[in-house]
């Protein structure tokens, strides 16, 4: 696809994230604030959707993984230890023709040395750390003793409690521990729409394992994590592995993959699989003095686990979940005439709303009652949506532009008004194909939990 078609594509999916209630700029109608953003009804089902499908595969399928949920200020002394106080910044270079505040790595240089991105101007200060973590302070003295910071990953509370997690858990080497949360950074340049934000969530796993197993758990969890995106439904083709060369690893890393994705304005990472060492957990001993130490059993040795992270973005992952699904093609209106048709081809397992009901007409109450009663049958099971609004062909279409894999119409058929063999049986249609099947209510549930799950 040609860069214009990509940014057309691209705004096609911002302005149909606001109209549908994806996804809204925060702070709206005070002129937003930069780098923020607040999902809307559909945008926080599926949000939830990804996340609730992460913990089932991460944490509930899984013998040797637990969960916790941590604090999202901690003592300042976390931060110390991490080396986050010291050295979490991105290079920040002043425009000073246009006064653009830039990441270094955005200039660009034509061969003709750098310029700012947004006026040419080649009038740049030298690069300078700027740190990334969002200062504040707790209690009621504002000063030096009560500053701490807005977490800017989830990972460090997992790595102060890794003893306390490993003592009421009771799990052998290697085990997790996984978190989900919200992360800040005050991001120089937010940018391509959620891609870059000054405050997401992270799904993040801590798997502790023996220096020995490191390396092999690096393939091992870097496989898992591609099977989990085909699994919501994101083309294989689409994703790519980035091998981050030694010059770009952290010093502690002895090895890190990206995964990334191929949006609409560029290939660009959606998790980070990294081989941290014993780094994190040998810092927070060294500085808080208390032992974070793992004694095993057998060889009757005491000794510091090392750690695999698979560290994703929820944002990203819900943006490419959007971007994936966009799709437009050619259906017949009422009449027959073809129209543009947009769908946007969610995996029904993280589809927002998974089955719409309606009433064929609403002012024949027969209709109506049944369709209610569906709802009412359904709901236990799945997310479903009432709509007895417009004719029947705008319904199905307002529900494929939001993704709804499944549709059930209640005609005069389920009345058993022209067949009595079609007494209670419904239309079940598909969202992609377009196929219509006829199917007795009793079946609903089990059908659309099995095609969901
Ligand atoms: N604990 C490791 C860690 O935080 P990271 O590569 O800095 O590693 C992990 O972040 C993931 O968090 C990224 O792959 C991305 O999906 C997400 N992420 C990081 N910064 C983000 C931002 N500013 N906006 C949205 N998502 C972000």
């Amino acid at each position: 696809m040609s860069a214009a078609t990509d940014s057309q594509r691209m705004e096609k999916i911002v302005s149909l994230c606001k109209r549908r209630g994806f996804i809204f700029q925060s702070s709206e109608i005070y002129g937003g604030l930069n780098g923020l953003w607040d999902y809307g009804p559909l945008g926080v089902e599926l949000k939830r959707n990804l996340k609730n499908y992460w913990w089932r595969v991460m944490v509930h399928e899984r013998d040797d993984v637990v969960g916790m949920d941590g604090s999202i200020l901690m003592n300042r002394a976390v931060w110390k230890a991490s080396g986050h106080e010291d050295t979490f910044s991105d290079p920040m270079v002043d425009c000073r023709s246009c006064k653009a505040r830039l990441r270094a790595d955005q200039l660009i240089d034509k061969g003709k040395g750098r310029q700012c991105p947004n006026c040419g101007g080649k009038d740049l200060t030298e690069p300078r750390a700027f740190n990334l973590m969002f200062k504040t302070y707790v209690g009621a003295t504002e000063d030096e003793s009560s500053v701490t910071y807005l977490r800017p990953e989830t990972a460090q509370a997992i790595f102060v409690q890794f003893k306390n997690v490993l003592e009421v858990s009771r799990k052998k080497l290697p085990f997790g521990i996984a978190q989900i949360g919200k992360a800040f950074r005050n991001e120089i340049n937010p940018r391509n729409f959620t891609f870059r934000s000054r405050e997401f969530e992270q799904m993040e796993l801590e798997y502790f394992c023996r220096a020995e197993e490191g390396m092999k758990l690096l393939e091992y969890w870097k496989e898992e994590r591609l099977k989990f995106y085909e699994n919501i439904g994101i083309a294989r083709d689409k994703l790519h592995v980035l091998t981050v060369p030694d010059e770009e690893r952290a010093f502690y890393s002895k090895g890190t993959y990206d995964i990334e994705y191929d949006f609409p304005f560029g290939r660009q990472e959606l998790e980070g699989v990294a081989y941290r060492t014993d780094y994190d957990l040998s810092q927070h001993q060294k500085a808080s003095g208390k032992s974070l130490e793992y004694f095993d059993e057998e060889t009757k040795q005491k000794f510091i686990p090392h750690v695999v992270e698979p560290s994703a973005g929820v944002d990203r992952t819900v943006l490419a979940l959007i971007c994936e699904a966009y799709s437009e093609d050619q259906a017949p209106d009422e009449k027959g005439k073809m129209e543009t048709r947009i769908v946007l081809r969610f995996h029904p397992r993280i589809a927002p709303i998974k089955c719409a009901v309606f009433p064929l007409l609403k002012n024949k109450e027969p209709l109506v009652a049944k369709a209610k009663e569906i709802v009412d049958l359904l709901r236990p099971h799945l997310f479903v949506f009432y709509d007895e609004s417009g004719a029947i062909g705008r319904r199905y279409r307002r529900q494929d532009e939001i993704g709804t894999p499944f549709g059930v119409t209640v005609d005069f058929e389920t009345l058993g008004e022209k067949d009595a063999a079609l007494r209670d049986t419904v239309t079940l249609r598909e969202r992609d194909s377009m196929k219509q099947e006829r199917v007795a209510i009793k079946d609903l549930a089990n059908i659309l939990v099995s095609r969901i799950a």
